[in-house]
């Protein structure tokens, strides 16, 4: 790696980290913000719940989202971080993709869409979203030895087939 680009990672790991942090802390919040969406509240204090949802989504933990994964995805050609652990790791960063899109698609079904809609308890979202985390960072801290895992031959070594779609066009 050339040595500059080296120097870069440190700084990179710390953007990486102190987005996630934003972007986690943004996932936990969001369900109990949810959770206010109640009709018994006063409007005044609904509407406010209500674009705190919305702003805090949009502005705020999507944007963090987006930075810590072009930041990790820059570290791991940068780091050349390709092990398991690491595929693992992304295992469930798809499944805390996956709990971001839920959320955003319930902020805009609570509180954006017309008619009566029931908010979600957010007990289980946010207990399925600390094993999330938390299997995460132990994949990305402890680092495991998941070779011994037996995987089957055709997922380790490159097929030297065709692509089983055409080539897109070259411009
Ligand atoms: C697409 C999303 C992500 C990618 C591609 C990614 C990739 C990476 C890479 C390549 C590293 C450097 C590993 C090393 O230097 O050994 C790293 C570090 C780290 N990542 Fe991620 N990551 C992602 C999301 C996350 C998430 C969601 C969390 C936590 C919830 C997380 C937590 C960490 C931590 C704590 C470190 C520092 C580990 C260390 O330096 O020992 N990452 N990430």
């Amino acid at each position: 790696m050339i040595a500059w680009l080296d120097g870069a990672i440190p700084y990179l790991k710390a953007l990486h980290i102190a987005s996630l942090v934003i972007w986690c802390a943004g996932l936990f919040a969001l369900p109990l913000m949810l959770a206010r969406h109640d009709p018994a509240i006063a409007q005044a204090d609904y509407s406010r719940v209500r674009l705190a949802c919305h702003y805090g989504y949009t502005w705020v933990v999507t944007p963090a989202a987006m930075v810590a994964i072009a930041a990790g995805i820059l570290l791991i050609f940068m780091r050349e971080v390709f092990v398991p652990w690491m595929f693992a790791k992304l295992v469930f960063v798809a499944l805390l993709v996956g709990f971001h899109a839920w959320l955003g698609s319930t902020i805009v079904a609570v509180a954006e869409t017309e008619g009566e809609h029931q908010t979600p308890a957010p007990l289980l979202p946010l207990l399925l979203l600390l094993v999330l985390v938390l299997a995460i960072l132990v994949l990305v801290l402890a680092k495991p030895e998941l070779d011994k895992i037996p995987l089957p031959h055709w997922l380790m070594e490159p097929r030297g087939r065709q692509l089983p779609f055409d080539a897109p066009p070259r411009l």
